[in-house]
């Protein structure tokens, strides 16, 4: 069966103090978090170094981005390679903000996701509309164009380690969140992507996470439907406070 997983995206929050409190923190609470819960931290990639060499039980390391090519010069670049160096499992993918502020593209992601296959990294693809997507009926098809470019060129065996995060643009850091019907018709729609070009049984092993101003209040709800896998979580991320009980949110 597939993976739960909810993972923190501190984004570009938190000074070196901060930060290292926050994990910390996390750790010793590590006993309070759903055992049958992947945890993931995405912290500043400055942060990883350090972070890797503490000792947790539970909680995996992702970084928020890195680089298409192996290696080379590209200025303020990390390579997946690097990843692999440090042990970081996980590496977000195409996150709405780099989509919005970088310009990065389906055809751009396809190769960061090929890079961090190469490296046995897991990508965590983030994808989801933006408003007037929504408002003209046409986010199903913008999310389906987001899937297929990015990720349709992967075998089998490829494919199933990737995890998939939607998030609606709409609701990243808004306070809005997309109602529990709206995530879980959006996750179906693309496991149904999946099952038709990988089968089901594939399609039924890939973990879908929904993204966007989840929190205590709402992760139940969000996570009781039965294709949302999880949750990849912002601002609820940043305190220990919230995060665990939205890891906790799987708990009936
Ligand atoms: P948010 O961010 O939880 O603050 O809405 C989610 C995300 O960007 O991953």
């Amino acid at each position: 069966m597939r993976k739960n997983i909810v993972a923190g995206n501190w984004k570009m929050n938190m000074n070196h103090q901060e930060a290292l409190a926050l994990y910390n923190g996390l750790i010793s609470n590590e006993s309070e978090m759903d055992e049958n819960v992947q945890v993931i931290i995405a912290p500043p990639s400055i942060y990883l170094s350090e972070f890797s060499q503490i000792k947790s039980n539970r909680i995996a390391l992702a970084a928020q981005n890195c680089n298409e090519n192996e290696k080379g010069a590209y200025t303020g670049e990390i390579s997946a390679g690097m990843l692999e160096n440090l042990e970081v499992q996980y590496c977000l993918v195409g996150h709405s903000e780099r989509r919005a502020y970088y310009g990065e593209t389906n055809e751009l992601l396809k190769k960061k996701v090929d890079a961090l296959l190469q490296s046995e990294r897991t990508p965590i693809y983030c994808f989801g509309e933006v408003l007037s997507d929504r408002e003209t009926g046409n986010h199903f098809n913008i999310v389906k164009e987001q899937v297929i470019k990015a990720l349709f060129h992967l075998n089998e065996q490829q494919i199933i380690k990737v995890v998939f995060a939607y998030e609606p643009v709409w609701a990243i850091g808004t306070g809005v969140t997309a109602s529990p019907e709206q995530a879980q018709e959006m996750h179906e729609f693309v496991r149904e992507l999946l099952a038709e070009k990988y089968g089901q049984t594939t399609a039924e092993a890939i973990s879908i996470l929904y993204g966007g101003s989840c929190k205590p209040a709402n992760a139940k709800e969000l996570f009781a439907n039965p294709d949302v896998d999880g949750g990849l979580i912002g601002g609820a991320a940043l305190k220990i406070e919230t995060f665990v009980p939205v890891v906790n949110g799987f708990i009936k």
